[in-house]
């Protein structure tokens, strides 16, 4: 039983937590999101600033919060990519920097890899293999999970995230700041099948067809923006309607994707992670599609699925209890495929 101090600081959330294995001891997660609002997205000079001012808050109280001292913990992790890279530095700084004064291993940990754990936290029972479809506001993937440590990205956006391109409507619709809750609230009072979207296929080359795995949010977005305009120009933008069918365009292209990659992999479960995952359309089509297929379907609760630390310890504290540890020149990574976090190991 491996018990896990993970610090997470690869983008807005500065987030500590204590992890026993699958269980969480505690787990702290400071938003810097009242701080980016006024830009309409992240600023990464302004998040380095903010995680360093509060990490070391975040750290005490997780500590206290969990109720151990030094000596209850084995190994202390960190996010080390992808992300910005200034923001991983603070979180890798600070981790290593502890792993030294208390002499502990450290372990680097991958975003994306902290994501696919939040499902081990929230079904302590699930094993591999399976697929984890993650949407955030950073990432759109669909990762096959072969085994601990083992994964093979089937599928992913060319453009923008799933949760970008929410953001990125909300924007233009005039909605605020982050754009996919306000959108989900919006989307209950429209007619989802008011305005027809593409779907954004990417094609392959030759014209033979399209990719089947991959996802494309630009076009999407764009068509919203020539259909606000073409229906301002008429007189009002009836927003709830352009919402709805927003979103039941991204839910349906998420579900039908994901559930390809599932069905040709010979995969029967389906995990969600990200921010996307609280979306209702979404929950809504992949349950129909579970049903549909015989799959099984799994939504972490939403405090798993946006970003934390207790997935980054679960994900270190697997990696620990197979003998992995990092060296303490492992350097932050702004890009990494998730194929590749065995380099991350020694
Ligand atoms: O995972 P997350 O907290 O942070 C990243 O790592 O990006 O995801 C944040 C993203 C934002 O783009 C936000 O608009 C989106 O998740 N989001 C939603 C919903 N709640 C959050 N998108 C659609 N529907 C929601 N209910
Ligand atoms: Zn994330």
């Amino acid at each position: 039983m491996a018990t896990i101090l993970a610090i997470e600081t690869s983008c807005d959330e500065t987030a500590v937590a204590i992890v026993k294995n699958r269980q969480v001891l505690s787990s702290i997660v400071s938003s810097q999101i009242e701080l980016h609002k006024t830009y309409g997205g992240v600023v990464p000079e302004l998040a380095s600033r903010q995680h360093l001012e509060i990490i070391n808050p975040c750290i005490s109280q997780a500590m206290s919060e969990a109720g151990v001292d030094w000596q209850g913990i084995d190994a202390i992790a960190a996010t080390c990519t992808p992300g910005l890279v200034g923001a991983l530095l603070v979180g890798v700084a600070a981790a290593k920097t502890l792993a030294i004064v208390h002499h502990k291993p450290f372990l680097g940990v991958h975003h994306l890899e902290g994501h696919i754990y939040a499902s081990y936290l929230a079904q302590p029972e699930l094993q591999p293999p399976f697929l984890c479809l993650l949407v955030s506001g950073g990432h759109t993937s669909s990762i096959y999970v072969k085994d601990y440590g083992e994964y093979q990205l089937l599928g992913s956006t060319r453009d923008d995230a799933a949760g970008e391109a929410f953001d990125k409507v909300a924007r233009l619709l005039n909605l605020g700041y982050p754009g996919g809750p306000i959108i989900d609230r919006l989307a209950q009072q429209g007619n989802p099948k008011a305005f027809e979207l593409p779907e954004g296929r990417i094609s392959l080359p030759n014209g033979n067809g399209y990719h089947p795995y991959d996802f494309s949010f630009s076009g999407m977005k764009t068509a919203v923006l020539r259909l606000t305009e073409k229906l301002e120009a008429e007189g009002a933008i009836p927003v709830a309607d352009v919402a709805a069918s927003f979103q039941n365009t991204v839910a349906k292209v998420l579900t039908k994707r994901s559930v390809k990659c599932a069905l040709d992999f010979g995969l029967d479960t389906i995990t969600i992670g990200g921010g996307v995952a609280a979306n209702s359309g979404l929950r809504k089509y992949l349950t129909e599609a579970a049903e549909k297929y015989s799959l099984k379907v799994y939504f972490p609760p939403l405090k798993f699925c946006t970003d934390n630390a207790a997935m980054i310890g679960c994900a270190a504290a697997q990696h620990f209890n197979l003998g992995h540890t990092s060296s303490l020149d492992l350097e932050v990574q702004s890009r990494m495929s998730v194929d590749r976090v065995m380099e991350l190991y020694q």
